[in-house]
């Protein structure tokens, strides 16, 4: 397969992997999400949707009021750094590049080699299961701030919490999206603990390979 946006320097052996918008919205995207999360199961407490709550001990704020400022407060830094990743994707062409093409034929194959242990890694190249991953998370993290917004302010978002099902259904939507977003957090990072090489790439944006790669091609 042909490099995505790897790119072969002077000695043929590092490569740059992850451009640095990439990187900074990355890092600033998994912090907000950790502060969102657990402010968020704080707040679900005072609350619940379920007959259950969510163990103080892994939430944030101590309590109602104090979780509503680090959601509010995070909120903005998630969205605002949000735009930031969707532009320069859109903009720079990131997202076709690396996340794109997509067929279910690749999926399934490689979700089988994966499950194999077959599935080679190739760092600045997602397989067809992480290209799915991470449009699927982009997609739920737009939920969560469509959704979220709804709840916010739900007299000047009406139109929004009424494609949602109305307030409730906006609470709803809310809920298991942020589930969905918990999951792909944790399989993530079981990933990245397996494929640890992957890790200090997506700091420094460049990585040492062992043979020489070939030119950078697009696709
Ligand atoms: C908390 C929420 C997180 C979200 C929503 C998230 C999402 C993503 C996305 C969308 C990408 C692809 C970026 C692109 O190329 O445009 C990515 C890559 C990556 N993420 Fe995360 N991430 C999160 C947290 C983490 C954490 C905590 C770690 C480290 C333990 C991590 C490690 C990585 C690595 C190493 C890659 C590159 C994978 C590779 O080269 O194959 N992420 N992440």
């Amino acid at each position: 397969m042909a490099l995505a946006f790897g790119k072969t320097e002077q000695s043929g052996r590092v490569i740059r992997v992850h451009p640095l918008t990439v990187r900074v919205t990355h890092w600033i995207n998994a912090l907000a999400v950790l502060v969102m999360v657990t402010s968020g199961w704080r707040i679900y407490d005072a609350s619940p949707l379920f007959a259950f709550v969510i163990p103080p001990g892994v939430t944030l704020g101590g309590w109602l009021a104090g979780a509503l400022l680090w959601h509010f407060a995070a909120m903005w830094v998630l969205a605002l750094n949000g735009l930031i990743y969707l532009a320069y994707g859109v903009l720079s062409g990131h997202f076709p590049r690396t996340l794109l093409p997509l067929s279910p034929t690749a999926i399934i194959r490689d979700l089988v080699e994966a499950l194999r242990g077959r599935l080679p890694h190739e760092l600045g190249i997602y397989n067809a299961v992480q290209r799915l991953a991470y449009l699927g998370v982009i997609l739920v993290l737009v939920a969560l701030v469509l959704s979220g917004l709804a709840l916010w302010k739900p007299v000047q978002f009406q139109g929004l919490a009424a494609l949602m099902g109305g307030y409730e259904g906006a609470r709803l939507v809310h809920f298991f999206a942020m589930c969905l977003l918990v999951v792909f957090v944790v399989v993530h990072v079981v990933m990245v603990i397996l494929v640890p090489r992957t890790f200090l790439p997506m700091w420094s944006g460049r990585a040492r390979v062992r043979q020489p790669s070939a030119p950078a091609a697009s696709g």
